[in-house]
């Protein structure tokens, strides 16, 4: 017995009742598709070969498995006509497989690489041609009926719609997922006919085949169902999502992360959150995210690529591929677009949105400032309503602020321009010209006042009267 494994995932049908313009299997579910997920499982049991059956919508297939599995080999199945097919079709591409051979549906994303590994373990064990990975559920409808005989043993597996009144009692179901013996599924697979009620060549009749050739066939029976729900529209979808959410959540929670709502708390599947950190209600975190510990993330925050330091806080806000410093603060209400790095103890508050901006140690953007292609130097003091024009129209370009700077507020830093360190920039000025270390920038217009134009130009308003009152030149009423 060889202990070489491979692998092949059936991703050729459309899933005509998702309704979609994309392919089933590339529906996102919590930061993978669900071919995604169920190549992550298949890949734990270490195949050598991972063969991905495509045909409906190939094109996008390949293009998504060039991205996230390049190590899978993509074939191509013209006409679905049917599992036992699609299995024929990869077979026939990689005439060479030995060994252990997983078939995976690409649509049962919960599934659970220790499930499969034990799947192959317990099938390499045993010796069988096949080994099916089953389940017990409350309504089998429309799915596949393990029939055994009265000792137990596996006889055949019985499509619903080929399946008599008492087959259909059986709750015991088809996954989908097998593990099977090379050769031995090479000849049955050459013995398949379509006399059933699709016409389809199925690949369930491999196991009676090789049972009635004298093999012995068997069977896993996964302990938690919802590893091999599978995904035929978008209701069920939202349903595999709940089930994932509750799955990632509650392994956060036993590691050490504090939910105040886990229902209302949605992490992808490839995010990582250090033990200590606390979440608030309301919060995605997706992709790529990584929050260190002591952090504090919400409520209502969607964090997307964005890696958090260690007791960073982030609250009511919205970050895409940004950096957050140890210690740092961001919102409520901030807005981090890609390539926002802020250092520890930085801080960037209400209605701030930063893009491709890098603020330097405990600086602070503490209200109502956009910070673009800029760099703000250690400690510097942004004021409210400062803008970085970083757009000519045609070309960006970058706003250097310098350590220890302060930009008075409502400042507009026409770029390219430079605030050296420590300089000042006066309250709303427009600043074209770049502002030496330690020097003032001023560039507003001189106030003038025109001496008594309300008495002159007013008379008898509102405005008039308090300017008489403040002036002592009319008695203050009720004095
Ligand atoms: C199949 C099983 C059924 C099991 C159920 C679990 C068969 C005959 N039946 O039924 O026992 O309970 O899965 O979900 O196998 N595919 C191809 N090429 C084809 C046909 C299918 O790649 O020609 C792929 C589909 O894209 C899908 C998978 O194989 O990913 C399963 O096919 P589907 O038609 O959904 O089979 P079911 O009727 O659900
Ligand atoms: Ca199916």
């Amino acid at each position: 017995m060889s202990s070489e494994r491979s692998a092949i995932i059936l991703a050729a049908g459309l899933g005509t009742r998702m309704k979609s313009s994309q392919p089933k299997v590339l529906h996102e579910l919590l930061g993978r598709s669900l071919l995604g997920h169920v190549l992550r499982a298949v890949k734990s049991t270490g195949p050598g070969r991972q063969i991905v059956v495509v045909g409906a919508a190939a094109d996008q297939v390949r293009a998504h498995l060039d991205e996230v599995a390049p190590e899978t080999e993509a074939v191509f199945q013209d006409k679905q006509l049917g599992t036992g097919h699609a299995v024929q079709v990869a077979m026939e591409a990689v005439p060479d497989l030995a060994g252990t051979v997983i078939v995976a549906a690409g649509d049962t994303p919960l599934l659970r690489p220790e499930t499969l590994a034990e799947l192959a373990e317990v099938h390499e064990k045993s010796g069988n041609a096949a080994t099916v990975l089953t389940a017990v559920v409350a309504d089998p409808t429309g799915l596949g009926r393990i029939v055994r005989d009265a000792e137990g043993s596996v006889l055949r597996i019985v499509e619903h719609r080929d399946a008599d009144a008492g087959e259909r009692a059986i709750r015991e179901v088809n996954s989908a997922i097998y593990a099977f013996d090379a050769g031995l599924l090479r000849e049955q697979l050459g013995k398949l006919n379509s006399a059933n009620d699709q016409g389809e060549l199925y690949l369930t009749d491999v196991l009676e085949l090789a049972r009635e050739a004298g093999h012995a066939i068997g069977a896993v029976v996964v302990e938690d169902p919802t590893e091999v729900l599978g995904c035929n529209d978008r209701a069920q979808l939202a349903g595999l999502r709940r089930i994932l959410q509750t799955r990632i959540n509650s392994e956060l929670m036993r590691s050490g992360v504090t939910m105040e709502d886990p229902e209302t708390t949605w992490i992808d599947a490839t995010v990582k959150v250090a033990p200590d950190v606390l979440i608030h209600p309301g919060v995605q975190l997706k992709g790529a995210t990584a929050v260190d510990s002591g952090a504090e993330i919400g409520p209502d925050t969607t964090l997307t690529d964005t890696i958090v330091g260690a007791r960073a806080e982030v609250v009511r806000s919205h970050a895409d591929q940004a950096t957050i410093g140890e210690g740092a603060h961001v919102g409520p209400f901030a807005h981090l677009r890609p390539a926002s790095k802020l250092a520890e103890k930085a801080k960037v508050g209400a209605f701030v949105e930063t893009k491709n901006a890098e603020i330097g140690p405990g600086a602070k953007a503490n209200h109502l400032a956009y910070l673009g292609d800029a760099t703000v130097g250690a400690d510097a003091n942004i004021g409210c309503g400062v803008i970085t024009a970083n757009y000519d129209g045609v070309h960006k370009h970058r706003t250097e602020i310098g350590e220890g700077a302060f930009i008075g507020c409502d400042s507009v830093l026409v770029a390219p321009v430079s605030i050296g360190d420590g300089a000042y920039v006066a309250a709303g000025s427009t600043i074209v010209k770049d502002v030496e270390p330690g020097d003032l920038g001023v560039a507003r217009a001189r106030q003038a006042s025109l001496e008594d134009w309300v008495a002159k130009k007013r008379p008898g308003t509102v405005s008039d009267r308090a300017a008489k009152r403040a002036k002592g030149e009319t008695e203050v009423s009720g004095a």
